[in-house]
This record gives structure tokens, C-alpha cells and sequence, in this order.
């Protein structure tokens, strides 16, 4: 008789703690799936840094263009290094649209809105800090080419810019 209720007895905390960790599966508790976490998802905005956070690194002001213009200065001499640099990083990130030498007609151009000529005189007489600025962020119409540029990679770029519309008379 002993026997038989003791057997119940552990057929009964069997089946208690199955309950228990399946109700404690089905809440999640134990679930293994990464995508279940607090980080922020695909498309969502990234978390903003804490108060007091303070910027390492890169950090950069947002400006529009024209408080750039007015503001940013260019620490960048234009020496044949950053020359250099500036036409590689021109050839792949800008030819594509203005074309070679800054005249417009790049393969995209056709497709896209044709960009001006960036080497007549209206734009020479922007400011450096303004040209950055418009690499940075774009244009009303033209898409910022900042995010894969470093500081240093876009002033080589206003060089190199500057060279052209020099070279252009
Ligand atoms: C997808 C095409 C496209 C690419 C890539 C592109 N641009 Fe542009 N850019 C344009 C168009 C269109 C305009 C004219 C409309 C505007 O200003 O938004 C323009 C305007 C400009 C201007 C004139 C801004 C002003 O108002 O003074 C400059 C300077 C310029 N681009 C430089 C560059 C440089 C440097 C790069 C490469 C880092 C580049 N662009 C990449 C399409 C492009």
C-alpha cells in the first residue's frame, strides 16, 4: 500500500515540473531564438547614446550646407598625396554622375537627373567648407556620398575638385 502511493506520489511531480517547464518554454523563458532580444532591429533608428555620452572619434556637428560653407575650414593641404587620393576616391564615387572631368555625362547621369557642369565659375566660387558639406549630405537632388568617406577622404575630394575646376580655367 506504502508502495503504490509512493509511486503516485512520483508520478504526480513527474507530470508537475513537465507542466512547469512547458509553461515555462511556451513563455519564452528558455527560448534560444537571438532574434528575441532587446537590440534594435533592421530599419529601426539606433538607440541614442546615454546623457552625458561623451563623442570619440568622429563626431561631427549636423550642418547645412550653408552654415558649413560659413563655418568649416579645410586642414587638408592640397598637396599631391591628398590630390592623389582625392581623384582615386573621385573615380569611384563621383565620376559615375559628373562625369571624368566634372563636365557631367557620367553612365548614371543618362538615368538620373543630369548634374551640372561643376566646373564653371558658380561653382568655383563656393567654399570649400560648402563643397564637403555637399559631399557629406548631398544636395537638393544629388545623394549623400558621405557615409563610406572619412573626414580626410572627403576634404582629398574638395582638392581634387578644386583641381579640376582650376584645370577648367
Ligand atoms: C547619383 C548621382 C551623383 C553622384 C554619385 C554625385 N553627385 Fe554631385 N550632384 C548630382 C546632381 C544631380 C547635382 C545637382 C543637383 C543637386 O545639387 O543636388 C549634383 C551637384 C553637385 C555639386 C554642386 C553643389 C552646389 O550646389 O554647389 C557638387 C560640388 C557635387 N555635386 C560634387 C559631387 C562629388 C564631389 C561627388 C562624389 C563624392 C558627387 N557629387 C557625387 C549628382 C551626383
Amino acid at each position: 500500500m506504502k508502495a503504490v502511493r509512493l509511486m503516485i506520489f512520483g508520478v504526480a511531480i513527474l507530470l508537475l515540473s513537465g507542466a512547469a517547464l512547458s509553461a515555462l518554454v511556451l513563455h519564452g523563458a528558455l527560448t534560444t531564438n537571438m532574434g528575441d532580444q532587446p537590440s534594435f532591429k533592421p530599419q529601426e533608428r539606433p538607440l541614442e547614446p546615454p546623457p552625458g555620452s561623451v563623442p570619440q572619434g568622429q563626431w561631427e556637428p549636423v550642418l547645412n550646407r550653408d552654415e558649413a560653407g560659413k563655418v568649416l575650414r579645410n586642414p587638408i593641404p592640397p598637396m599631391l598625396a591628398s590630390l592623389e587620393n582625392g581623384r582615386r576616391l573621385y573615380a569611384v564615387y563621383c565620376t559615375l554622375c559628373h562625369g571624368e572631368n566634372g563636365k557631367g555625362g557620367g553612365p548614371v547621369a543618362a538615368k538620373f537627373v543630369p548634374p551640372p557642369d561643376i566646373t564653371i565659375a558658380f561653382f568655383r566660387q563656393r567654399s570649400d567648407g560648402f563643397l564637403y558639406e555637399t559631399i557629406r549630405s548631398g544636395g537638393p537632388l544629388m545623394p549623400a556620398q558621405g557615409e563610406a568617406l572619412s573626414v580626410k577622404e572627403r576634404w582629398d575630394i574638395v582638392n581634387y575638385l578644386r583641381n579640376l575646376q582650376g584645370g577648367a580655367g
